[in-house]
């Protein structure tokens, strides 16, 4: 009989040895960046470790967004340098993997002769094959989308640089069709992660000292388990999947549960799928972070409706009042869109006035992008012209950082518990973290760690940041 220990052994050895070195980098959002923690942990089988100077790299992949233009045009700017590095070293080879990927396809090898390899986000398990074809000297494309594809199967090479927070993905795709965002074109259809892998990957971080973790989506709220396949085929399900199906406010509770010394985060929510039993469950337990990612795009219910966003903005305030009513320090945040097509003056006040009402402690603010192969761009003409949008966004942004401001201090005088995740960027004296609600703190390092929990007296503040002095090591998360 073989002795199983032994092939434990032989199994955990690693195929080669870190032969080559591959350097990624990650542009737009989250989920890119945690994508690009299953890319290396596929490729780290095929003998590349990490590098992260790029002028050492085999293989270059970067991790591409869509979501506007300029990102586009960040990343078109980025690929001069490694064409530049490709004179000097011939041998390097390109890739680009994510939104671009999938949106621009065989066209990226075509008008940037610099890239080798086009993946999109569903494809990665093929990239050791489709690494070994661009060895061989062809070029290669992968862009499929899934119906399936979790990669729940597949533990991530933590790349972050603290090891106190980390990102879990528990669904990918998105069904929403917001008439403006590319999203549902480049990320596919909504399909959930089986929650048995998301709580062992949990469970897994939590054993190696992490302390917090965000679960990750494109629609978070949107996330149903019933044994897999897509979320709209969820209609055909058999009885006993409909019976057993968790939800997202289910999944959160089990989380909660399964690392409750661990903070979670969750994002993205979209107001139209979030359902009140997700704010009965956040209120419910200590470690889910009291904090909610609200994007509504505008105030406007016309503007709302030609997004395709199926809420109004009554509606919006009542969910808002919910979240405040069940959990009175909620930190709430949001993204806005200015000049979406049609866009009046008086559409753009209705969205300045929702803000008011809102007053959230923060949010990310942007300029309409018109976004090829959209619903937007196709049937409605971008007829906002850039200043007009300009000066709308300069607005919006003006309020919020009175919002942020007035936020920020009503926390001056009070206690708050931070999770310590770096070194602050202004001072190597001080440490930066978070609080319950996302907001950021600075304080002295005196004698704690990263990734201590500890009481910060808050003593002053600026828009975004509070700053104040640890009082002891806290008791609470
Ligand atoms: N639900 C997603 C949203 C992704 S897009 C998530 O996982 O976060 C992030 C934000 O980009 C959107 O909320 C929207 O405010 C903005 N955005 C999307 N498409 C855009 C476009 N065409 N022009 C300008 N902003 C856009
Ligand atoms: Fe995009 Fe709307 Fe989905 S913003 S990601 S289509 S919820």
């Amino acid at each position: 009989m073989s002795n199983p220990e032994l092939a434990i052994k032989k199994k955990s050895t690693p195929l080669y040895k870190e032969s080559r070195k591959l350097f990624i980098e990650s542009y737009g959002c989250q989920m890119n960046f945690s994508d690009s923690e299953i890319v290396a942990s596929i490729l780290a089988k095929e003998g590349y470790g990490m590098t992260e100077d790029y002028k050492d790299a085999d293989l270059v992949l970067l991790n591409t967004c869509s979501i506007r233009e300029k990102a586009e045009a960040t990343v078109r700017k980025r690929l001069e340098t490694f064409n530049l590095l490709k004179k000097e070293k011939p041998s390097l080879k390109v890739g680009v993997l994510g939104c671009m990927a999938e949106r621009l396809k065989e066209k990226f090898l075509e008008e940037e002769k610099v890239v080798d390899l086009v993946v999109g986000p569903d494809a990665y398990k093929d990239l050791p094959n489709l690494v070994k074809e661009v060895d061989e000297g062809r070029n290669a494309i992968n862009i499929l989308l899934s119906k399936e594809e979790t990669y729940g199967d597949i533990a991530p090479v933590r790349l972050g640089q603290n090891k106190v927070s980390a990102f879990v993905t528990i669904m990918r795709g998105c069904d929403n069709m917001c008439t403006f965002c590319v999203v549902p074109f480049t990320r596919g259809r909504e399909r959930s992660r089986d929650p048995k892998s998301i709580l062992k990957e949990v469970r897994d971080l939590f054993e190696k000292g992490y302390k917090e973790v965000t679960l990750l989506g494109q629609n978070v709220d949107s996330y149903l388990w019933y044994g897999g396949g897509l979320k709209k085929n969820y209609k055909k399900a058999t009885e006993l999947q409909k019976k057993t199906a968790i939800d997202f406010s289910k999944l959160l509770e089990l989380v909660a549960l399964e690392v409750p010394d661990m903070r979670i985060r969750f994002s993205t929510s979209n107001p139209q799928d979030m359902i009140e039993s997700v704010v009965h469950t956040m209120a419910k337990y200590p470690n889910i972070c009291k904090y909610i990612h609200l994007p509504v795009q505008s105030g406007s219910d016309r503007i709302l409706k030609k997004m395709n966003r199926l809420h109004t903005r009554q509606e919006y305030f009542n969910l808002i009042d919910t979240i405040r009513k069940h959990i009175p320090d909620c930190g709430i945040s949001h993204d806005m869109i200015t000049g979406f097509p049609t866009e009046t003056e008086e559409d753009h006040q209705q969205t300045m006035a929702l803000m008011e009402y809102v007053k959230y402690d923060f949010g990310f603010m942007f300029a309409y992008s018109d976004r090829p192969g959209t619903y937007a761009h196709r049937k409605i003409e971008d007829d906002i012209p850039l200043e007009t949008k300009k000066r709308r966004l300069s607005e919006i942004i003006s309020l919020q950082q009175k919002h942020s401001a007035y936020r920020t201090k009503q926390y001056v005088g009070k206690t708050v518990c931070v999770l310590i995740e770096k070194e602050s960027k202004k001072s190597n004296l001080f440490w930066s973290g978070r609080t319950t609600q996302n907001t950021v703190v600075v304080f002295p390092k005196e004698n704690y760690s990263i990734g201590d929990f500890v009481d910060v007296v808050i003593e002053n503040c600026t828009t975004a940041t509070l700053i104040g002095k640890g009082t002891n090591l806290s008791k609470s998360l």
